[in-house]
């Protein structure tokens, strides 16, 4: 049986917190897509760390950790991040499991992401710069390193023709950078993945599942960004929604049980593409600071609006969604009235569905003001004692979306959540 969280909106939703939440409740922890532009922020011993490539629930010592077929992989962000793992006392020789299958991000595609961001120019997407995007296109363009191949003893020869091919394309792009920095860590860290549980993932996984283990696979950016059905181009480079998992992890569709979709109270972007309810004022920059709405993995300030219904609707379309988890619930606690998009206006009709390129046409959201609840939320522990402004507000939003909301997120600790 299998579960996943996975986010509604353009990324950084609260996965990690939420998949550490409900980690001690399942066998596995799985990553089925996307790669170290993912920043998955948790708090251990009251200690914050970002995960980027390991699963959320590393903490748990008991418990598998498995990165999928579906995931890239920079094995230099790999090793920083054992390494920092082990500093709380977790071995991930006993807890962490590796696809064969998945591939390998290498230095020359880091130089890749910049040099097609630089070409881009105003249109650029705001990428992380990982890499992400020029190691799946070498992955469906059947060219990738994966990490089985470490075991194989041709993996140099094989490495050195990716790179001089990827040469080729950055000459053409002038890029001029030296590397040889790069590629001098990047070695070290294979050495060091070596060392790792590589195994193969599909046979790992469904093995598990026939022995009646419960998986959990944690979902990295959001519905918004999926290469599909997210706001292409401003996207990322992998399919983010639940379908993803079968894909990502080699487990059929029937094994898919719930489809927990995490959503912020609010909205957040990061990078460039459109964002209807984005706010330009005052009210933008309140969320930014009440949120610390600041990128886990590149610093930058998150844009920050109101909930979009809309968007929300189709995000629990495509992704089946059973169950919301709604975050940061608490950063809307000042607040004297808040707004929800139930609709865009596009050239004068009343439309409330996602259209097929948002970032070409002029948007207006028809926003319903509510009451804020004006009360501290931090310290709730039971649903009774919500406030009846927050009560109301969570009324609306699963009536919209048909989907019930069954876990508000008050804080950004461990225990700071109410089932409902
Ligand atoms: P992810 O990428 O979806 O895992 O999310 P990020 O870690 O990038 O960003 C979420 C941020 O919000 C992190 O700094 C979390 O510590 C924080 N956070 C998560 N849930 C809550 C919450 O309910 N309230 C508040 N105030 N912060 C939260
Ligand atoms: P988590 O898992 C928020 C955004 C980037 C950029 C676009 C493409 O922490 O929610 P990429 O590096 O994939 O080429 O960038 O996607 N992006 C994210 N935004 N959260 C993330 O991950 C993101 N991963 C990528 O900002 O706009
Ligand atoms: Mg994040």
């Amino acid at each position: 049986m299998v579960d996943v969280i996975l986010g509604l909106q353009w990324g950084d939703e609260g996965k990690g917190k939420i998949v550490d939440y409900f980690a001690p409740n399942y066998d596995v922890v799985a990553r089925f897509q996307g790669g170290p532009n993912a920043g998955h922020t948790l708090y251990v011993n009251g200690k914050k760390i970002v995960l980027h490539q390991i699963p959320s629930g590393i903490f748990h010592q008991d418990k598998i950790n498995l990165i999928g077929n579906g995931v890239v992989l920079d094995p230099v962000t790999l090793k920083r991040e054992c390494d920092a793992v082990a500093a709380f006392g977790i071995d991930v020789r006993k807890n962490l499991y590796i696809s064969q299958r998945t591939n390998l991000i290498v230095p020359t595609h880091r130089a890749l992401d910049k040099a097609s961001e630089q070409s881009k120019g105003d249109g650029k997407i705001g990428s992380t710069l990982k890499g992400i995007g020029p190691a799946y296109m070498d992955k469906t363009g059947r060219n990738a390193l994966r990490v089985g191949d470490l075991l194989d003893k041709n993996f140099t020869t094989q490495y050195i023709k990716l790179r001089l091919k990827h040469q080729r394309l950055l000459d053409n792009s002038h890029f001029i950078e030296d590397i040889s920095a790069w590629e001098e860590e990047f070695f070290e860290a294979l050495e060091f993945l070596r060392t790792l549980n590589i195994v193969n993932g599909e046979y790992f996984i469904n093995e598990q599942i026939a022995k009646g283990k419960k998986i959990l696979a944690e979902g990295a950016q959001g519905t918004m960004l999926d290469i599909d059905f997210g706001t292409f181009p401003f996207v990322t480079s992998s399919n983010t929604i639940s379908a993803g998992v079968c894909t990502g992890l080699g487990i059929a569709p029937q094994k898919i049980n719930d489809v927990l979709g995490v959503s912020k109270a609010y909205c957040t972007r990061v990078g460039s593409g459109p964002f209807p309810t984005e706010l330009h004022d005052a009210t933008g920059e309140e969320l930014r600071k009440l949120g610390s709405e600041f990128g886990a993995t590149t610093g930058r300030p998150r844009r920050c609006g109101w909930i979009d219904l809309v968007a929300l609707k189709y995000t629990c379309m495509v992704n089946g969604v059973t169950k919301i988890v709604m975050t940061k619930a608490d950063v809307l606690d000042s607040f004297d009235t808040l707004h929800m998009a139930t609709a865009y206006q596009i050239h004068g009709n009343t439309v409330q569905e996602v259209p097929y390129q948002m970032n070409k046409l002029p948007i207006e959201p028809v926003y319903q003001a509510f009451a804020g609840w004006k009360c501290d939320t931090t310290t709730i522990q039971q649903p009774d004692n919500m406030p009846q402004e927050m009560k109301q507000y969570i009324a609306f939003i699963n009536n919209y979306l048909q989907t019930p909301i069954a876990y508000v997120s008050n804080g950004p600790g461990r225990d700071q959540i109410i089932s409902l």
